[in-house]
């Protein structure tokens, strides 16, 4: 009997560099664990990025940003590469594709809360960087949430012109937009900002979501010297009242980082501002493997509009090769499905991609010498299939 299956449209940036072919094997694999569980997706492609430069003339075209928005949600395959940076970027610097096409999409759809799961699994200490006797036996869950509006990414565009500060003070300050700077300027200004009730929305969700897996709450600022990080520290200890059964650690920034090599001490919910949890994040995937592993989705919580972008960059060194890694897209596209309610089609992917890792087989950017077998070295096609075998 034909099972009747539900219909979801998905906008789909297949992306630059090493993305479409890493998006190619994550779409596969998400078309084939979203069947299994009643689903059939109808992937609308939107695109951005340099290719679509290339063919529209933008790296957003707006036909693109209107669709996008609308569907309201996103698989993202990641945008950008050197090569075009330096030669149309280098004239038209509006048109990198990473400021123009992924703030203005996290900012229209509202996307306030970024989940970077890093989870070390017992048995696959060997993929990580950090030295095995600092991994704690019984494997570590590191679930980054980013604050992922306002802040240093976000304040000159907001503020420039705007009532609240007038274009002389923001002259004055030497506050610009990105493509008014100048080499030869005297001064240059980023306004990094938080409002009070962006921050409490955030933090509350965080504490939520650490109440819910059982999890401290980590959060980082650097309230010994910036104003905007004690406002930061302040509402999480109000917050923290709301959640007696969440303990909360308050952590420094930089400290926060020489952790990264100890990730026992960062087990928990690890809450952190925008640009803080830019940085942290890379650093969390290259320890725990490499960029190529991280998966990563961007929520608004009060709407469900969703971007689930892996959050790595493109590997435009090695596009078209099939080498890239297709690990951090195959997971976020798991996200994707819990996000859409598909919670067992997102464990299905999961559990493959643990299985495929625990048997051994390695993406030349995770493979270690010593432990691994290099004949179980994959390309990005092989891995995914290896990956779809195990569903
Ligand atoms: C990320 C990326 C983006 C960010 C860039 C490409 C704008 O690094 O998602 O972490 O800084 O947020
Ligand atoms: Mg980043």
């Amino acid at each position: 009997m034909e099972v009747e299956l539900e219909q979801k449209t998905i906008a789909l940036v297949t992306g630059d560099g090493s993305g479409p072919e890493m998006m190619a094997v994550a779409c596969k694999i998400v078309d084939e664990a979203a069947k299994s569980y009643g689903l059939e997706i109808i992937w609308e492609e939107t695109p951005m990025g340099w290719g679509a430069y290339h063919k529209y003339g933008d790296t957003l075209p707006p036909e693109s940003l209107k669709r996008a928005v609308e569907i309201g949600t996103i698989f993202f395959g990641g945008v950008g590469d050197f090569e075009n940076d330096k030669t149309i970027g280098a004239e038209k610097p509006e048109m990198k594709p990473e400021a123009r096409a992924l703030l203005p999409i996290r900012k229209q759809m509202g996307l306030l809360l970024n989940f970077r799961p890093m989870i070390y699994f017992p048995g696959l200490e060997s993929l990580s960087n950090v030295k095995p006797e600092n991994i704690p036996s019984g494997g570590v869950e590191q679930h980054f949430i980013r604050f992922l509006l306002q802040d240093s990414y976000f304040g000159n565009a907001d503020f420039l012109g705007s009532p609240m500060v007038d274009s002389e003070t923001m002259k004055h300050l030497g506050i610009k937009l990105k493509k008014d700077v100048k080499a030869t300027d005297y001064q240059v200004a980023d306004l990094a900002y938080f409002t009070g009730d962006s921050v409490r929305q955030y933090l509350y969700a965080a504490f939520k979501y650490a109440g819910a897996l059982n999890l401290p709450l980590i959060s980082i600022d650097k309230a010994n010297v910036m104003a905007r990080y004690d406002f930061w520290r302040k509402i999480c200890n109000e917050i923290a009242l709301e959640f007696p059964e969440v303990e909360v650690k308050h952590q420094l920034v930089d400290s926060a980082n020489a952790l990264l090599f100890y990730p026992g001490e960062l087990h928990g919910v690890i809450a952190c501002g925008n640009e803080h949890g830019d940085i942290l994040s890379d650093g969390a995937a290259g320890a725990l493997g490499s960029m190529g592993m991280m998966c990563s989705s961007a929520i608004n919580p009060d709407t469900g509009a969703a971007m689930f972008e892996s959050g790595a960059g493109t590997a435009p060194d090695i596009a078209g090769q099939d080498k890239a890694n297709p690990i951090g897209r195959i997971l976020t596209g798991a996200m994707m499905l819990e996000h859409l309610g598909y919670i067992e089609a997102g464990s299905n992917i999961k559990g493959a991609v643990k299985k495929a890792l625990l048997s051994g087989y390695r993406t030349a950017d995770i493979f270690c010498k010593g432990s691994d077998d290099p004949k179980k070295i994959l390309g990005c096609q092989a891995m995914g299939k290896k990956i779809l075998e195990n569903m």
